[in-house]
């Protein structure tokens, strides 16, 4: 086969694949019998390792499933949608009791409960009921905003439509899961249809809910547990584990293992119970989680970005299996790095099929740690090597192992590249890094598409139709090069154009038109999605937020920017001020800004945008956009509680006194902070003054 065979043979094979994902996934009405399926995928499989370089960033052995669907309305919820963060050893849970009683300044002598239950491993789901009606039902999307399945919620048995005696508005949250036995059922009766099975009850849950129509939702056996709730118009109870025994009275069914517990010990007893009770539960659980029984704490405790405080799911161990590691790839990301990843003879590790995992860095692969300690006792890792792979949760496969004895004789050590195998540029190492970079910056096209694709992503642009395989598209045929280009599609391929958008396979005049219009829409952009969307490496999106929140507008940023470019002086000691903000992230961002060609695209996107100013928190507090200091010992709550308190009314806590200080909250044993803001006559108050600000006196 000539290279240009396999190019367009590569291409039809991504269509006819993506197709028939869409349809099965999706439309839940395959196109493909299995065999001719995996024969495609083996078809396309044999071209990419006869031409590796072919290999389209769209290819079908990178997809799991398909993208989510867009045919769903959105609905934003009234309270985030949350995460929790995790716990992995009995030391991580004491750790998390430690951390909630040091928060809270709640000394080992006075009691804390915590309620532990399963962790059910299916789909989180909120339900609003209105008056006792059920309105609404949103899947979790990204916390803030999800997809309305009512309809299909509607389907659902342990969903009831109507609650007596609830309070008027009354959110409940919880999971939707399928049993083992109706799983079982269910892909006896597609696999008898000839249809595809779906790899675990997790997956078949989650298509069952995001069907498009909800009679197919209807056919497959759902279920649905309560554990939690969003907002309420009454409180359901002074306790987590009353007010889950309301829900239960309520009609909503409620998992019968969870249980209170008066300390880490019986936490941990009740953790090893579930455990050995999970082959013979009925459903997947892949841990336990623990809450804060007393809801009136859980509230002093509050969240962090995704997560609340007040709660952590302790995983069970991850799932382990052995395969061949067949090559070493490097991908280049979106900062430059370097990261390579394993490619894998395809393994199940707890239930879903594996064929990638990362490498980290080529410290780790050469098998030593960031300080050059040995790491697998300092066993490297080669291509050919029998490896052991271990998946825990969400995250991307690992390897934990390899072994030696059934190492091929022939494996070499491997070579990482020092140059970007995308564009040819350097790839040094810089001192302290574990990582190598492109120097090719804007010029490697890996790194241009890595940073299109962080732009229109949800948690940055979120442009409605446009999306990461859009972006790649677009990029690969030239329409787009940089962030700017995707404010000017509509004056290049829009109406009157030679080219047109809408003459593209696949798309007419209305759907070009709506992404027109979200393109136009996104272009409002506000100024955290904004400070986050253009890629800056160490800015994450709970930075980029700081950093708005600080500056408030794009002009103020980044006046703020171009005096800070030489790391010294009032503007760079205002940055490195906003708590949160480290050196390096600070010396990235001023760096980045500063870098003439960087700068230069910026500058061509900005001048595309009207970016809109971010609000404090709470505009209607009496802190709401000061900045704030605590010095000296705070008596009723720890420092911990105050800056989150002060920060959730939409004040900046500063770690130091500086002519920008509003106020200054000084407990007994304040020192060099009280007298430097008394020389700037900064206003002083002391912890009665702040508990009345905090409307907590
Ligand atoms: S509480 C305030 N309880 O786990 C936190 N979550 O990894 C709200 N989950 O998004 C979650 N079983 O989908 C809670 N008993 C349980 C759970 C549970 C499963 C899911 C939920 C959440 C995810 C976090």
């Amino acid at each position: 086969m000539d290279r240009e065979t396999a190019q367009s043979e590569l291409a039809r094979l991504a269509d006819l694949l993506s197709e028939a994902n869409t349809a099965y996934h999706q439309q839940d009405a395959p196109t493909l019998t299995d065999a001719e399926y995996d024969r495609l995928n083996r078809r396309n499989a044999e071209i990419e390792a006869l031409f590796p370089d072919l290999k389209r960033t769209d290819s079908p052995s990178e997809q799991v499933g398909a993208a989510p669907i867009s045919g769903f309305g959105k609905i934003k919820h009234s309270r985030r949608m949350l995460s929790l963060g995790n716990a992995f050893s009995d030391d991580d849970v004491e750790d998390f009791v430690k951390s909630v009683r040091s928060y809270l300044g709640l000394p080992e002598e006075n009691p804390l409960a915590f309620t532990a239950e399963p962790k059910i491993d299916g789909l989180s789901l909120s339900l609003r009921y209105e008056n006792g009606k059920l309105v609404h039902a949103a899947t979790r999307g990204d916390g803030q905003i999800g997809e309305d399945v009512t309809a299909n919620a509607r389907t659902v048995q342990d969903i009831p439509a109507t609650v007596a005696h609830a309070p008027d508005v009354l959110e409940v949250r919880g999971e939707v899961y399928m049993s083992h036995a109706d799983f079982a059922d269910l892909n006896a009766r597609a696999s008898q249809a000839g249809g595809k099975v779906f790899a675990n009850p997790r997956n078949a849950a989650a298509g069952s809910l995001r069907q498009l129509n909800p009679d197919v939702t209807a056919s497959r056996p759902l279920r649905f547990f309560a554990y939690a709730w969003g907002e309420i118009s009454a409180p359901l109870a002074d306790t987590q584990a009353d007010a889950v025994n309301r829900l239960s009275k309520l009609g909503f069914q409620t998992n019968p293992l969870m249980t209170l517990c008066a300390d880490t010990a019986a936490m941990i007893a009740h953790y090893r119970r579930i455990e050995e009770q999970r082959a013979t539960l009925g459903y997947d659980i892949d841990g336990v989680v623990y809450k804060v029984n007393d809801l009136g704490l859980q509230n002093r405790l509050g969240l962090r970005s995704t997560t609340p405080r007040w709660a952590t799911a302790h995983k069970f161990p991850a799932e382990l299996a052995w395969t061949t590691l067949e090559r070493i790839e490097i991908q280049v990301g979106r900062t430059g790095a370097l990261s390579p990843v394993a490619r894998l003879v395809p393994v199940t590790v707890g239930g879903v099929v594996v064929s990638n995992a990362t490498l980290h860095n080529e410290d780790y692969i050469a098998g030593r740690d960031s300080a050059g300690q040995p790491i697998r006792d300092g066993r490297d890792i080669r291509e050919g090597d029998w490896v052991q792979i271990y998946r825990a949760g969400d995250v991307i496969p690992k390897i934990a192992d390899v072994d030696l004895s059934r190492r091929p004789t022939t494996a070499q050590p491997y070579e990482f590249p020092e140059k970007c195998p995308e564009c040819g540029s350097d790839a040094p190492r810089e001192p302290g890094d574990s990582v190598r970079r492109c120097s090719g910056g804007l010029i490697c096209p890996a790194q241009a598409v890595e940073r299109l694709r962080h732009l229109v992503s949800r948690a940055a642009f979120d442009i409605d139709g446009l999306g990461a395989k859009l972006v790649e598209e677009f990029y690969r045929d030239g329409w787009l090069a940089e962030p700017a280009d995707i404010f000017t599609l509509k004056s290049r391929f829009g109406p009157g154009q030679p080219r047109q958008l809408k003459n593209r396979e696949g798309w007419g005049d209305t759907s070009a038109n709506n992404l027109f219009s979200a393109i136009d829409a996104a272009s409002t952009v506000p100024l955290d999605r904004l400070i986050f969307g253009l890629g800056i490496r160490h800015v994450g999106e709970t930075n980029a937020r700081l950093i708005a929140r600080h500056y408030g507008t794009w002009d103020n940023f980044e006046t703020a920017m171009r005096a800070a470019a030489d790391q010294s002086g009032p503007e760079w000691e205002d940055l490195l001020g906003i708590d949160g903000i480290g050196t390096v992230l600070a010396q990235s961002l001023v760096t980045t800004l500063a870098q003439p060609a960087e700068r230069a695209s910026i500058d061509r996107l900005i001048a595309k945008l009207d970016p809109q100013p971010v609000e404090a928190a709470r505009s209607d507090s009496p802190v709401a956009g000061k900045t704030l200091v605590f010095t000296g010992s705070l008596e009723r709550m720890t420092r911990a509680e105050a800056k989150a308190r002060a920060e959730a009314m939409g004040a900046k806590v500063a770690g130091s006194v500086s002519a920008r200080t509003d106020l200054l909250i000084a407990g007994p044993g304040a020192g060099s902070k009280a007298k430097k803001a008394a020389e700037l006559g900064v206003e002083t108050i002391d912890e009665d003054g702040w508990m009345a600000l905090a409307g907590l006196a």
